[in-house]
């Protein structure tokens, strides 16, 4: 079985994706076989993030009886890459047997493999938690932002009032030193072991960079786009840093339970027009609406950024 590590933050937008995606190349190219699950269905992740398109998804196991080998991408990185669920089809309810057929394929695909990297959707929704609670190994990602720290220790402290027996570690992200990335564990950790009696592991930090602007504009990882770049260094301490902890037991039964229930239970957000029209969700959930908003803004964000990046390089390429 893999050595499973579910990769999380309170906030949005503090570089998850990217760090799952670049640590987990760093990890490959040291010789280890390693998996990313993007369990995250918002708009912009790994595949956007890779420049690839997944053909099929877990729907297609779950609905079209496609074997679960058929969805795992290997990458030009020495990683496969396991695409989430879609959300075109209903995965919500499914019946019991189709949950354990589920569970099956996902532990057949990743039975080889040395690492399973798990990029979550930020945010305290109770199915992340419930898989979080599961996994061994939780990784939360914080960046310099008051709000990024407030939610993280919120999250560490909903882990911790829930019982929670594996093993947090953190990387501090988008920090201008390493002074400054440890400043910000220095506040988790201690704030964690005061109030919460719970330790927190210290993975490193990933320096504030416009290359990895750069890196996923052009949608090549940045380890791979500029490989000697301080960016990409400080992923590789951090690769390196995971490779020297000792490895926590797992329930084995319960983590892949949980794993799928959260897959199942993600939803597609839904575009914020039709969101704000109806008032949210079907529920008329404010946060669902927010969550829309937020989500729309970054695909929007990342399309300019890459607009931005192809208009610059072609005024400064000579014809
Ligand atoms: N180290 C960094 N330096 C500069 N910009 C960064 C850095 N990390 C992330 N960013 C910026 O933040 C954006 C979001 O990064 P990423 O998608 O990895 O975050 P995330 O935490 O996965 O977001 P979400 O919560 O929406 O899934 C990137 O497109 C980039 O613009
Ligand atoms: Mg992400």
């Amino acid at each position: 079985m893999p050595r499973v590590i579910a990769i999380t933050s309170g906030k949005g937008g503090v570089g998850k994706s990217n760090f799952t995606l670049n640590v987990g190349i760093c990890l490959a190219m040291m010789e280890h076989r390693v998996q990313i699950l993007d369990a995250d269905l918002g708009l912009a992740n790994i595949d956007v993030l890779l420049g690839v398109r997944p053909r099929k998804t877990l729907e297609d196991v779950v609905f079209n009886g496609v074997d679960p080998r058929e969805i795992v991408m290997k990458t030009d990185y020495r990683l496969e890459l396991i695409p989430g669920p879609s959300g075109t089809q209903d995965m919500a309810d499914l019946p019991g047997e189709k949950i354990e057929e589920l569970v099956r394929s996902v532990m057949t695909i990743s039975k080889d493999a040395e690492f399973l990297l798990v990029d979550t959707a930020s945010g305290i929704s109770s199915g992340v938690i419930s898989f979080l609670l599961a996994a061994p190994e939780v990784i939360v990602g914080v960046s310099p932002e008051p709000t990024s720290l407030t939610d993280a220790y919120a999250l560490i402290k909903v882990l911790v009032k829930n019982g929670y027996r594996g093993r947090v570690s953190m990387f501090s992200s988008m920090v201008k030193s390493s002074a400054a990335g440890h400043t910000l564990y220095k506040k988790i950790s201690s704030a964690s072991q005061r109030f919460l009696d719970a330790h927190v592991d210290y993975l490193g930090s990933v320096y504030l960079d416009e290359k990895l602007k750069k890196a996923v504009a052009d949608q090549v990882p940045a380890v791979v786009r500029y490989p000697t770049s301080d960016i990409s260094r400080s992923y590789r301490v951090i690769a390196l840093t995971l490779l020297g902890q000792e490895v926590p037991a797992a329930d084995e039964e319960k983590l892949w339970s949980k794993l799928i229930a959260m897959l199942a239970k993600a939803q597609r957000p839904k575009a914020p027009k039709e969101a704000a029209l109806t008032g949210g969700d079907r529920n008329g959930s404010l946060e669902s609406t927010l969550h829309d908003i937020l989500s729309e803004q970054r695909k929007t964000r990342m399309l300019l950024e890459r607009l931005v990046e192809k208009v610059g390089r072609d005024i400064l390429t000579p014809r």
